[in-house]
């Protein structure tokens, strides 16, 4: 185990028994509990790092409460938060000189702690309207000196819980999708014709691809997620592909916690960066341990009520949101082979920890199966109600969910990512704004693709739809969590 910035590394033994003795409860002051010579008047919130190689001498519960002691700390300047040289970007950028406010609601900084916003019912869970978030690419100035619109994404705050089961789920898909594209590169190019191959993964249709003999892929075709067919859960537009790029992402954004494996030496030649004096502000095993902390968030469950009447309203409510044609899009559940969580995953670009990197970098273990139900294959079923996929959700009748000016990663306005409505029993508002108080009034703004669906639920009976509202209130986040080793 690593000590914090400025501090000598002396307590690897001392520091695990710790863990192991005091669990997730002690975590916060693991560094009094240890041994380690205590510094007098502390004011860092992160008093110790994880190197990869510290991981493989922790249990995994040790690794988790080092992840949420990450999540729910309130980084200080001491802990190198802030970026006074380098903006949000996600590419290491320098900001312009001169002099900016530490915190800035609308470029970031913009908070001290990641459940700052992700609090609701507990840390990890989702945000209310005050905690919205302003998205932008922090490359132009700009950003830095306007409130208008065109320059930032207004966003409401999504739950984490499940994530583990989300990522797996993509990579799953992922891989799927690409051994079709390659199967059809090696039949076009053996055939000496052009192949077309529907690109279907766990039963989702994203359209299709067309080889020709030559190899060149057509990718016109393709419906939903990028041409380079990586499935992307992560946020409302879809275009983030692991909990670790996020988490990197985050820790910059709205922190100015820079992580070393992409802002550190290798690629920006500066051991700070963001030039705020301080260095390794986030190590690799440390960004490993906040991705296994969300990652092993408790499944959203079905909570019934109490009440029979309402017991009835939500078993037929079930039957109904399939009537009205929302598990077209909300997919009721998507089966998964494998609960091994393999930290980092196969598909992260540069500037995330790639497995190739380094000798330690991978980190594995088991998602929990408690919830889950396995289908005949012996598949998990995850109750995730999202198809994985980007539609087109505005239209000139329906203008609501269009009401984004910026255009981010060259995806149209009015497309977003299905969202997984496992959970939104419990995490009102609704929209990628967080602008909608009710789940009648979200479903009568969909527009788009969602038409058909919208008309579908307003030719029910006022009762009809209020039995569908009630099934979706019954899924909901639950505090309960297992994590097996
Ligand atoms: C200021 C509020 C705020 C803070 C602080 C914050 N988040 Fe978020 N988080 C959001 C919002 C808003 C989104 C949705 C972004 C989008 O859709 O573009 C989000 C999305 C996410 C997602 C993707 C979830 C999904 O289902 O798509 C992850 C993962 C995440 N945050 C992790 C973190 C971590 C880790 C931290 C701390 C380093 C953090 N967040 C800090 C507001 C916040
Ligand atoms: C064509 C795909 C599609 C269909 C069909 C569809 N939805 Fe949606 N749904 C979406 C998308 C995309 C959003 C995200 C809208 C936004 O926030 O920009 C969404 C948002 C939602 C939300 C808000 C979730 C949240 O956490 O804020 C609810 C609730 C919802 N849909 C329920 C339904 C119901 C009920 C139906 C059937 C009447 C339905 N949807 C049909 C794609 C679809």
């Amino acid at each position: 185990m690593r000590a914090g910035w400025k501090q000598p590394l002396h307590c690897a033994a001392l520091c695990f028994a710790s863990y192991v003795v005091f669990g997730v409860a002690a975590v916060g002051s693991a560094a009094a509990e240890t041994g380690a010579s205590p510094v007098i008047g502390d004011e860092r919130a992160v008093r110790q790092h994880l190197d990869l190689s510290d991981l493989a001498t922790m249990s995994v519960e040790a690794i988790n409460a080092h992840g949420r002691m990450l999540f729910d700390a309130k980084f200080t300047t001491l802990d190198g938060a802030g970026r006074p040289a380098a903006t949000q970007a996600e590419v290491p950028v320098k900001r312009r000189p001169g002099r900016v406010p530490a915190l800035f609601r609308t470029s970031g900084p913009d908070s001290n702690a990641c459940n700052g916003c992700h609090n609701q019912p507990a840390s990890g869970g989702a945000g209310e309207f005050v905690a919205n978030v302003f998205t932008s690419v922090g490359v132009s100035d700009a950003e830095f000196d306007t409130l208008e619109a065109q320059f930032s994404n207004e966003r409401g705050t999504p739950h984490l819980h499940g994530s583990g089961l989300v990522e797996l789920l993509a990579r799953e898909m992922t891989a799927e999708l690409r051994a079709l594209r390659r199967d059809a590169v090696d039949q076009a190019r053996a055939s000496g014709q052009s192949v077309t191959v529907p690109l279907v993964a766990k039963g989702v249709d994203f359209g299709s691809l067309t080889v020709q003999p030559d190899g060149f892929v057509n990718v016109e075709q393709i419906e939903g997620i990028d041409h380079d067919l990586i499935v992307r859960p992560f946020s409302q537009k879809g275009v983030f592909t692991s909990l670790r790029q996020f988490s990197i992402n985050a820790m910059n954004t709205h922190h100015g916690m820079q992580s070393d494996e992409r802002w550190g030496m290798q690629w920006t030649h500066s051991a700070d960066f963001d030039e705020d004096g301080h260095k390794q502000e986030l190590l690799s095993g440390d960004l490993t341990a906040v991705v296994l902390f969300q990652a092993a968030l408790p499944t959203p469950v079905q909570t019934m009520p109490e009440h029979p009447v309402l017991q009835d309203a939500v078993k037929e409510g079930a039957d109904l949101f399939d009537q009205a044609l929302c598990s077209q899009c909300h997919v009721k559940a998507l089966p998964l082979k494998s609960l091994t969580f393999v930290e980092p995953g196969p598909y992260n670009a540069a500037g995330n920890l790639r497995a190739s990197d380094r000798s330690d970098a991978v980190f594995s273990f088991q998602l929990s199966s408690a919830g889950l139900e396995q289908n005949e294959k012996g598949e998990w079923m995850v109750p995730v109600f999202s198809d994985f996929k980007r539609h087109v959700i505005a239209d000139a009748e329906k203008s609501h969910f269009g009401n984004e000016r910026l255009s981010q990663r060259f995806i149209p306005n009015d497309q977003f990512l299905t969202p997984r409505l496992w959970g939104v029993g419990s995490t009102a508002p609704y929209g990628h704004r967080g602008d909608v108080s009710t789940l009648r009034e979200v479903i009568g703004h969909h527009g788009g693709q969602a038409k058909e669906a919208r008309l579908a639920f307003e030719k029910l009976s006022d009762l009809e739809q209020r039995k569908i509202i009630q099934y979706l209130q019954s899924l909901t986040l639950t505090l309960a969590t297992e994590i097996q080793q």
